[in-house]
């Protein structure tokens, strides 16, 4: 039976998220558009089966199909991120860089990571966060203009002598220079662990460098850039030795340490119906249209950006190479909070954030986070971006005028009729 018959209550939730998706910008830059065959496979049958373990040594019968399944997606990922190993179990970003720290550090060891204020991860180090409570979190910030300021960084490694220094960002729009962190690393003998959550797709596309044969460890999402379900993996370089002998700490040990960070360390049952998902995200990035896609992304964002400046908006770094950009409120005199909550009036999805050095709270800091990969999933071109700056540029500078917030509604709807999102889909 379906949904709606069987739930209606639910089906109507599901169906109201499904219009909010569809007529509105959506421009959180973690967030993405996965393709029907995606959906497919992430609401198969694969949900159904236990199994424990890793393909071809389980704790459970019945794995020879979910055997099959996960060693494809290991196979893809192994193949595209050009690695050794890839452990596809995480469920989700955070959980796999728990397992990381877990596989790599004795807990109160020391560890190097961006601070939350300056595009880290909570997982990076946050007091709050298991990483600041558990180890003795160190943070590094940017320069002035809200650059990585590598003379921090090595000063602070230095000073500290972190066993593990993070890199890779949730609002950071610059490239990242894998190379000068493995150098930073070396002379201070820290593992180097890279976090390539968000720009997981642009590095498969070929617009950033990829750090997975340059750091020790790699962390992704495959919910964000790469378009798959929501999930992660572990990449790393070496091989997996006997899961029943002891290994030692060392960077050849690092595939098997993983491995064993995740089952028995920190999870039971992989999600055989994500683990399918993701190995088909993988084949849909493997194929060029792929490459296209990770391009449009960049030239969206760059469009998006010049727009806003343009405009008069300030952007952190005063542009963007990647999928994102901050935009600095604090001259316009509205919140980051309160931008929010009026862009999302008008349809248009985004998050507040914080700005290097804030004089603001996180709760309601002084600018908002942007980005393009989910309206460049649903076909948006660099026109369309030139329009959404312009669109977002006026709400700001005008938050309390009713007319105007009516007038960007229409052109809102007016680019999501021209870009339709999942014309076949329906729950209720
Ligand atoms: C850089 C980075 N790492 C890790 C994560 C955590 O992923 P999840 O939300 O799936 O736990 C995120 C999520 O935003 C992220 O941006």
């Amino acid at each position: 039976m379906k949904l709606s018959q069987t739930d209606n209550k639910l089906a109507q939730l599901l169906q109201a998220e499904l219009n909010r998706q569809e007529h509105g910008l959506e421009m959180i830059p973690s967030e993405n558009f996965v393709s029907p065959a995606v959906l497919e496979a992430l609401g198969s049958i694969g949900t159904n089966k236990y199994s424990e373990g890793y393909p071809g040594r389980r704790y459970y019968g019945g794995c020879q199909f979910v055997d099959q399944i996960e060693n494809l997606a290991i196979a893809r990922a192994k193949k595209i991120f050009n690695v050794d190993h890839a452990n596809v179990q995480p469920y989700s970003g955070s959980p796999a860089n728990l397992a990381v720290y877990f596989a790599l550090l004795d807990v109160g060891d020391t560890v190097l990571g961006a601070n939350l204020s300056f595009g880290g991860h909570m997982t990076h180090g946050l007091k709050v966060n298991f990483s600041g409570t558990l180890y003795k979190a160190v943070n590094y910030t940017a320069d002035k203009n809200g650059y990585l300021d590598f003379d921090e960084i090595r000063n602070l490694a230095k000073e500290h002598g972190p066993k593990m220094i993070i890199a890779g960002y949730t609002a950071y729009p610059r490239i990242i220079d894998w190379q000068k962190f493995r150098e930073i690393a070396d002379e201070v003998g820290a593992f180097f662990m890279a976090d390539i959550a968000h720009i997981a797709g642009l590095i498969i596309g070929g617009q950033h460098p990829s750090p997975t044969r340059i750091a020790d460890v790699t962390t992704t999402t495959t919910h964000k850039t790469l378009r798959g379900p929501r999930g992660a993996m572990i990449l790393s370089n070496g091989t997996v030795s006997n899961p029943a002998k002891k290994v030692e700490r060392i960077k050849e040990n690092i595939p098997t340490l993983i491995d064993r960070a995740i089952i028995p360390g920190l999870q039971g049952g992989p999600h055989n119906h994500t683990t399918a998902a993701i190995a088909v995200a993988l084949h849909e990035a493997s194929k060029p249209e792929f490459k296209d896609y990770a391009k449009q992304i960049v030239l969206n964002a760059k469009a998006l950006a010049e727009s806003l400046m343009n405009e008069g908006i300030k952007l952190v770094t005063d542009g963007t190479d990647n999928h994102l950009m901050v935009a600095d409120l604090s001259s316009l005199g509205v919140s980051g909070k309160e931008a929010e909550t009026a862009l999302d009036e008008v349809g248009i999805t985004v998050n507040k954030n914080t700005v290097p050095f804030d004089k603001r709270k996180p709760f309601d800091p002084s600018g908002i986070r942007l980005g393009t990969p989910a309206l460049t999933s649903r076909g948006f071109k660099e026109n369309d971006l030139k329009i959404v700056g312009q669109l977002i540029a006026k709400l700001l500078k005008n938050i309390n005028d009713a007319s105007i917030k009516e007038g960007i509604k229409k052109t809102v709807k007016e680019l999501t009729d021209k870009h339709p999102l999942y014309p076949d889909l329906k729950y209720n």
